[in-house]
C-alpha cells in the first residue's frame, strides 16, 4: 500500500516554532514527529510513502531520511506552490508513483486508529474514497460527519454546527482510502481543497465514512502538542516508545542534582537545567539552557532558547529558537517569543 502525506502547511499555530522549522521535522518526545506517523503506516501495511511537500523540504528529508529501517520507503514531492489538500495528491498521480488504491493523510495526527480495518471497510462497500472518521467528545467544535449507521455512506458534512443540529460525534480524523477515479475530480494546477471541493461531490457517489475507535490528536497548536508528548510518555497512545513512566531526559542533556524535573516533561539533546530550576508540563527541545533558580512550566522552548536564572516561564509560553529570556525576567502566560529576540522585560499574554 502507498500513502500519501500532506506535509506543505505553513503550521502557523505552532508559531513561532514553525518559522524555523516545518511543523513535521519538529522532535515529539524522543524523534521528529513524521516519524511517528511512518511508523503507524508502517504498521498498518503501508511500504511507500509519498511526502507531498511545500515548505522546507529539504528539512523534512534532512530530518527523516529516505528510508525507515524495517518499514516504509519515503519520497519527496516539492510543490512550485501550495496546492491545498488535494492538488499535491493530483501532482504526485501525475508524476506517475501512484497506483490504483492509496492512503491520503493529513501530516500532523498522532494516532494509533486501526487502518488496516479502515482499508478492509474499503474494500468491502466498494467505496471511491472512505473516510476515517473519529468519535470526539465536544461536537460542537469541529466540522462533523453525517453518516448511514447501516451502510457507512457518508451523507454530508455539518461545518461549526449550531447545538440543535448536532445529532453525530464523528469527524474526519483525516485519513482517508482513496481509488484512482477520485483524482478526475482534482483540477490540475491550483490549490484545491478535499474536503471543501472533493467529498461533497462524492456525497451519493462512493463516499463512505468508518468510525475506528483509539487515539487521534491533531498536533497543530502548542496545547495539543504538549498533550501528544505526555500522551506517548503515559502509554494513552500505541507507540513503541518504551513507556516506563517520568520524563523523557536524553541522554546528552545536563541536569543539575538540585533541579525539579516534573514527570510531564522532555529534555531533548543538548538541555541544560541549571541548579535549584524546575521543569514541569514543558518541551525543552534541543540545546536549550535553564539558569539556576528558573522555572518553566506549561511551555515549549524552541531549539537553543536559554532561560536565565531565577526568571520564569509559562504556563502556555511558546519560545523561539535561539531566543533569550533575561535574568529574573518573568514571561506572562500564553507569551510568544519570537526566534532569537532578546526579552529582558516583562511580557504580556499574545
Ligand atoms: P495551521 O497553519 O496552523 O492551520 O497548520 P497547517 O498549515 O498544517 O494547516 P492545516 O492544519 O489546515 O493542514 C492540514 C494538513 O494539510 C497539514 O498536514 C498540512 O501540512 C497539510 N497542508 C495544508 N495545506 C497544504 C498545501 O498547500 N500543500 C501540502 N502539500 N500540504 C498542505
Amino acid at each position: 500500500m502507498q500513502a500519501v502525506v500532506l506535509v506543505g502547511g505553513k503550521g502557523t499555530r505552532l508559531r513561532p516554532l514553525t518559522l524555523t522549522q516545518p511543523k513535521p521535522a519538529m522532535a515529539l518526545v524522543d524523534r521528529p514527529f513524521i516519524r511517528y506517523m511512518v511508523d503507524w503506516l508502517g504498521h498498518h501495511g503501508v511500504g511507500e510513502v509519498v511526502m507531498a511537500c511545500g515548505f522546507r523540504a529539504e528539512d523534512l528529508r534532512a530530518a527523516l531520511g529516505d528510508e525507515v529501517p524495517g518499514g516504509p520507503s519515503i519520497r519527496y514531492i516539492e510543490e512550485p506552490e501550495p496546492l491545498g489538500t488535494a492538488g499535491p495528491v493530483r501532482l504526485v498521480a501525475e508524476q506517475g508513483l501512484l497506483g490504483e488504491r492509496f492512503l491520503v493523510l493529513n501530516g500532523d495526527v498522532l494516532s494509533d486508529l486501526d487502518l488496516t480495518a479502515l482499508q478492509r471497510a474499503h474494500a468491502e462497500t466498494g467505496a471511491v474514497i472512505t473516510l476515517a472518521l473519529y468519535p470526539v467528545e465536544d461536537p460542537s467544535s469541529y466540522g462533523l460527519v453525517r453518516r448511514d449507521r447501516t451502510s457507512d455512506r457518508v451523507l454530508g458534512f455539518l461545518e461549526k454546527p449550531e447545538p440543535g443540529q448536532i445529532d453525530t460525534d464523528e469527524i474526519s480524523a483525516g485519513a482517508y482510502v482513496v481509488e484512482r477515479s477520485a483524482l478526475d475530480l482534482i483540477p490540475l494546477g491550483r490549490a484545491v481543497s478535499i474536503e471543501r471541493e472533493v467529498f461533497p461531490r462524492l456525497v451519493g457517489h462512493g463516499l463512505y465514512g468508518r468510525r475506528l475507535d483509539g487515539y487521534w490528536m491533531d498536533i497543530g497548536t502548542p496545547e495539543r502538542y504538549l498533550q501528544a508528548s505526555w500522551d506517548i510518555l503515559e502509554g494513552t497512545v500505541r507507540t513503541d516508545f518504551d513507556h516506563t513512566g517520568g520524563p523523557y531526559v536524553d541522554d546528552d542533556a545536563e541536569v543539575a542534582a538540585t533541579a525539579t524535573i516534573e514527570p510531564r516533561a522532555v529534555l531533548r539533546a543538548g538541555s541544560r537545567v541549571g541548579a535549584g530550576a524546575a521543569i514541569a508540563e514543558s518541551v525543552l527541545l534541543e540545546g536549550c539552557r535553564v539558569g539556576a533558580g528558573a522555572r518553566v512550566r506549561g511551555s515549549i522552548l524552541g531549539p537553543r532558547a536559554e532561560i536565565g536564572e531565577r526568571a520564569t516561564v509559562g504556563p502556555g509560553a511558546v519560545v523561539g529558537r535561539g531566543a533569550r529570556i533575561a535574568p529574573r525576567v518573568a514571561l506572562s502566560e500564553g507569551a510568544r517569543v519570537q526566534p532569537d529576540e532578546v526579552i529582558e522585560g516583562e511580557v504580556t499574554a499574545v
